[in-house]
């Protein structure tokens, strides 16, 4: 279960500004809940914990052994944006740390993203790997269209389709796209692979919890159905009308904070398999209320490791952040410190101590000398990294998210931003259609 805690807010806040506020999400949440604000269209993330049947995780599970049976040791998951931060963001929380490097046999396939950049040597070196592996491919993308993702998987199919032959290829790729539309989805038919469809009323960055997050993370050899029950408890206690709604309380506070000049908030976590937590959460965050000439801008941060990057900034820098601390109660595993008769590093006041309990002080005290240095802390919190945890957490932000955008009076599902770098990219790499545009940039870049 999420709990939102905003006593680090307490001395930067007037408790009848906080008031207001609330009011002003609780008029936010009507309009989600009433599907009569602008996006909503694009509302299918709401139910999907709720409504989402177990034959879908059953025919992941379906692949996922009958890849196994082809002894595949290797998935290229291919996709951008929302149609791969959130299976990263999963795979990285819930993986070993060192899983590539242990030995021993794996139960579970080792999945790699592609088709999230155009960097040539990324796609060079994941080839060289691809040569040492027994190989399958799963390309996501909704529109079917992203460049991205379709030059990886032109290279990537081709890649599968020498090694494998042509018909072993179409058992070893499958695709997540739109039902109808898009190159991808007449490639797939056209090619015979098994698809998954991303419904029409699911924005990218809202679709972890849709085959885009599904599919991997069951390849990956974890609990999809712990993840929806983690979701669907936050789906219930987020559809409160309530002041006590962790979704309202979120919302209500960072656009307080943000009205009140703390223009950037700053996702903090104290755990290594929580980085990619905050860059999910600055996609979603960052696309769906950075427009009109507003938003928060999000930032993240991996603490203790970045006290000694971003530390002196955030603690002394100009006055404008926001911090929200994801914080996790407990560890997975134990481990204490040991005594050292001779303590020649005077580390035995620490003997005895585990490990989490100073990385707990390191998070406390962090807090504490953040607020003392102008930055107010917004806390949220999950009782470990496991499935149902990260389901919950998932379905919280989107959630906060809708009701945040709606408070800050934009289209929160929407993305027009996104397309100027493409219009460009097109114009000077000549793609038929951009004619004019290439002309106009070919003045400008003389
Ligand atoms: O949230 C979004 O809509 C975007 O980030 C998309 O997920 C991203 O641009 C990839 O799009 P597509 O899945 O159509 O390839």
């Amino acid at each position: 279960m999420v709990k939102v805690n905003l006593g680090g807010c307490s001395s930067f806040v007037k408790d009848a500004d906080y008031k207001e506020y609330v009011d002003k999400a609780l008029s936010a949440f009507d309009v989600l809940e009433n599907e009569s604000g602008a996006g909503n269209d694009f509302l299918g993330w709401k139910h999907l914990p709720s409504q989402t049947p177990e034959s879908l995780i059953s025919d992941c599970e379906a692949i996922r052994d009958s890849w196994k049976g082809k002894g595949v040791d290797l998935v290229v998951v291919i996709g951008i944006g929302g149609s791969y931060l959130g299976a990263k963001c999963a795979i990285e929380a819930l993986s070993h740390s060192f899983a590539k490097q242990l030995s021993g046999k794996k139960d579970a396939p080792e999945i790699v993203f592609a088709g999230h950049n155009l960097s040539e040597e990324y796609i060079c070196e994941l080839m060289d790997l691809m040569k040492e592996r027994n190989t399958a491919a799963v390309v996501i993308s909704k529109s079917g269209t992203t460049t991205e993702p379709a030059v990886a998987f032109r290279l990537i199919k081709q890649y599968i389709e020498t090694t494998y032959g042509k018909e072993e290829a179409s058992e070893r790729i499958v695709a997540v796209t739109d039902a109808k539309r898009g190159a991808l989805k007449s490639l797939s038919t056209q090619e015979g692979y098994k698809t998954f469809v991303i419904e029409d009323n699911v924005g990218g960055r809202f679709s972890v919890l849709t085959p885009v997050g599904i599919l991997p993370i069951v390849l990956a050899g974890f609990d999809m159905r712990a993840m929806m029950r983690g979701a669907e408890e936050m789906e219930k206690a987020c559809a409160e009308r309530s002041a006590e709604n962790p979704a309202i309380e979120y919302a209500a506070m960072r656009n307080l904070l943000y009205d009140n000049g703390k223009k950037v908030e700053i996702l903090v976590s104290y755990n290594p398999k929580l980085q990619y937590l905050g860059e999910w959460w600055k996609q979603l965050y960052g696309e769906s209320e950075g427009k009109d000439g507003k938003g928060i801008f999000p930032a993240s941060v991996s603490f203790t490791t970045d006290l000694h990057s971003m530390g002196q900034y955030i603690q002394d820098g100009e006055r404008m952040l926001m911090e929200t601390v994801v914080t996790v109660e407990k560890s997975s595993r134990s481990m204490t410190i040991a005594d050292d008769p001779q303590n020649l590093d005077g580390l035995n006041f620490l003997s005895g101590k585990h490990i989490e309990e100073c990385n707990a002080m390191a998070e406390l005290g962090t807090k504490l000398a953040h607020i003392d240095g102008g930055v107010p802390q917004l806390s949220i919190s999950i009782e470990k990294i496991d499935e149902f945890n990260l389901g919950g957490l998932f379905y919280f932000f989107e959630k906060a998210c809708g009701i945040s955008g709606y408070i800050l009076d934009v289209n929160p599902f929407n993305q027009p931003g996104v397309e100027a770098y493409k219009k460009n990219m097109f114009a000077l790499l000549g793609k038929p259609g951009y004619e004019e545009q290439a002309k106009a940039l070919q003045e400008r870049i003389k």
